[in-house]
């Protein structure tokens, strides 16, 4: 018996930054992200339940793709417990992303979050079971994506989404991620995310390396501190319109705090590259020199999101293409803005 389902899973990106985990993908500090829109996995999966050659086939635009391999086989090895038809079944997976692999653009946060989706359709026709789209169907869903990436727990959330537990929040839980959607206020609900492709080289050190790094770190204890307080003040600022200088603060401060960590410990590395430098720089003179809330995040890579409320697409635009171009890749940036979120594609 054959089972099918495709949705599509958009990445995120996070303004408080996971970074360092234990257990099984449970993260030190809670995160804050925004689901994006542009930037997003369609993903097909086929089930041939208790298939005579058990395994598992990657086609990624419609190669086979068995670099992926690993990761997965790792990931499906966790969900024996949700999933008890995985071990014998033949399962086949095609994925497309919008975006350039492994240049710190989440692909795992939509890639796993896809996946979580396709098995939880499938489990679901399997048992004949009509759960979805209920409130614990979705947590479900960002429980298991977690165990692929840690990030990829948020991306099943449209607007933004909050993975961790924090005293202030209600129903907040390391496991799963939670919707946070409706307690932002107006203008973050389409905030512009004009992402900068430095590079779109493979990452030299891998996210995983990188939290793993987090263990012994020196600064480790004091950084999920400031993670936390930082989780308190910018979930107070994001409920309010006028409080954007300081969700400029907190959102480059967290993202200079994630590339610092990875420059100061024991084995230090670097994911900036100098153009990253460069557009960061040139950031802070335009925002001084024209008053315009535009601000940078970064992923674990040396590519840069552009941060800004919707109302200066055009002079960010301008901006971009004037100055920031030169910087990247092939001149090459995506536009993209907060997302509403996964969807099922018909077959
Ligand atoms: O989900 P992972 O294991 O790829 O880790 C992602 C870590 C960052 O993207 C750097 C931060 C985050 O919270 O998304």
């Amino acid at each position: 018996m054959t089972y099918t389902s495709s949705w599509r899973s958009p990445s995120n990106i996070a303004l408080i930054k996971y970074w360092g985990k234990h257990g099984l993908q449970l993260p030190r500090n809670p995160s804050l992200s925004f689901t994006l829109s542009a930037c997003y996995t369609n993903m097909t999966m086929g089930v041939e339940l208790y298939a005579g050659n058990p395994g598992i086939d990657i086609f990624y635009d419609g190669q086979p793709k068995p670099t992926f391999e690993p990761k997965i086989k790792t990931f499906f090895s966790l969900l024996g417990d949700f999933f008890p038809w995985l071990k014998g079944s033949l399962v086949r997976i095609d994925s497309h992303n919008t975006f350039p692999h492994g240049a710190g653009i989440a692909s795992s946060a939509s890639a796993m979050s896809a996946m979580a989706l396709c098995l939880m359709d499938i489990n679901d026709q399997i048992n004949s079971h009509a759960t979805f789209p209920g409130e614990i169907w979705w947590k479900q869903v960002s429980e298991i994506a977690r165990l692929g990436s840690g990030s990829a727990s948020r991306s099943v959330f449209p607007g933004a989404a909050i993975w961790g537990a924090l005293d202030t929040i209600d129903e907040s839980s390391d496991q799963y991620a939670i919707p946070w959607n409706e307690h932002l206020s107006p203008v973050y609900k389409d905030f512009q995310d004009t992402i900068l492709i430095v590079s779109t080289s493979e990452k030299s050190v891998s996210s995983t390396a990188g939290h793993n790094l987090m263990n012994g770190h020196a600064y480790a204890a004091s950084r999920y501190a400031v993670a936390r307080n930082n989780m308190h003040r910018l979930c107070d600022v994001m409920q309010r319109d006028d409080l954007i200088d300081q969700f400029i603060s907190i959102v480059e401060s967290e993202a200079l705090q994630l590339h610092a960590l990875m420059m100061c410990g024991e084995s230090p590395f670097m994911l900036m590259e100098p153009g990253t430098v460069a557009i960061i720089k040139e950031v802070w003179r335009y925002r001084k020199a024209t008053q315009i809330p535009v601000c940078f995040t970064l992923d674990a890579g040396p590519n840069v999101h552009l941060l800004y409320p919707s109302s200066y697409k055009e002079n960010v635009l301008d901006w971009v293409n004037a100055n920031l171009i030169q910087y990247c890749a092939e001149g090459k940036y995506i536009m993209d803005q907060v997302g509403s979120g996964p969807k099922k594609i018909k077959l």
